[in-house]
């Protein structure tokens, strides 16, 4: 069977918004593209965990050098909350945050990622190190499915990370509105947004010396072996990645070394010399179009902190 086949040769595991399903479609498109919530399972969690720790990759360190040089007054912004967190990780930022809310402030948190082993292991570390806290981790994609809130109290999405980024401004929107809708008309959205800058440093942010985002993009490639029953030879792709400026937005592509063809159960999908897989789109701002992304969907920006560079913004929207 091959990707252009017609619905009735559809079996169900290929339904719409399954690996298998978005493989078939993304692999069958022209030009070929997947989206970057692939990347993560337990392996691609681990690398991403990786990546933040390369000199290279300023974002981490530049949301976290934000976040300690604000949390006390980004903990009196929010006041008594729950904290949902949609694309959690490791909550390795979040610990800063929850700890200065503390037993008064943090009623909750809810962890949500598409990586469920990794957010498992994840809620068990934060149990053990703030034994205080509530933590309900949720496995879901967040772009179709968010745990729903009860009980009295604020609710705070907090979205770090530059996750948003991940996302086509269109698409931005509507997650934010979900976001909004999640929180409720007392809630608030606090977002990690990564700024516009010196194309050089976000050259060099995505194709770090040690190699590991190579590793973490080729790790779609991996789990298609592993889950779906590919035949891909992973040598047989490069990493590439590069700034788009005319959209404001890294690239990043699996680019085939060689004409050659991918079977992926019973599909197969041709690739020519050249031709690229695209992986991951991240989108940079500024502060201003981050507002009006915000503000398309009733989100109010209220409070911003920045780095001194002006490299990342934390922003927090009301409802
Ligand atoms: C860029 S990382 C950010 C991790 C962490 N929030 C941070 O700030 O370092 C994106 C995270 O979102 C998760 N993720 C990506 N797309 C997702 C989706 N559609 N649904 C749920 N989780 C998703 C990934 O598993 C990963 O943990």
């Amino acid at each position: 069977m091959t990707p252009f086949d017609g619905p009735s040769a559809t079996p169900a595991s290929c339904a719409p918004g399954t690996f298998l399903g978005d493989v078939v479609v993304g692999l069958g498109s022209a030009p070929k593209r997947l989206s970057p919530k692939y990347f993560y399972d337990t392996a691609g969690s681990v690398l991403f965990d990786a990546i933040c720790d390369l000199p290279e990759y300023y974002v981490t360190r530049t949301e976290t050098a934000i976040l300690e040089r604000s949390v006390a007054e980004i903990a009196d912004a929010l006041g008594p909350c729950r904290v949902v967190e949609p694309g959690a990780g490791s909550s390795t930022k979040t610990r800063l945050l929850l700890r200065t809310l503390g037993p008064a402030r943090c009623l909750a948190y809810v962890p949500v990622d598409i990586a469920g082993e990794h957010l498992e292991r994840s809620a068990e570390s934060l149990r053990a190190e703030m034994p205080w806290l509530t933590v309900t981790p949720f496995a879901a994609d967040f772009s179709t499915d968010l745990p729903s809130i009860e009980g009295a109290g604020r609710t705070v999405v907090y979205f770090p990370g530059s996750t948003i980024g991940n996302f086509d401004p269109e698409e931005a929107k509507r997650l934010l509105a979900r976001f909004r809708r999640a929180a409720g008309p007392d809630g608030l959205v606090l977002v990690g947004v990564d700024l516009k800058k010196d194309p050089q440093l976000l050259h060099a942010a995505y194709n770090d010396a040690q190699g590991v985002t190579a590793a973490f993009n080729k790790n779609v490639l991996r789990r298609m072996n592993d889950e779906l029953g590919a035949d891909i030879d992973l040598d047989a792709f490069h990493h590439y990645a590069f700034y788009e400026p005319n959209e404001g937005r890294i690239e990043m592509h699996l680019v085939s070394a060689r004409s050659q063809e991918i079977h992926v159960g019973n599909h197969v999908f041709p690739f020519h010399e050249g031709e690229s897989l695209c992986t991951e789109r991240s989108y940079k701002y500024d502060v201003a179009g981050a507002a009006a992304v915000g503000q398309a969907v009733g989100l109010t920006l209220v409070r911003e902190w920045l780095d001194d560079d002006h490299r990342f913004a934390v922003l927090l929207f009301r409802a």
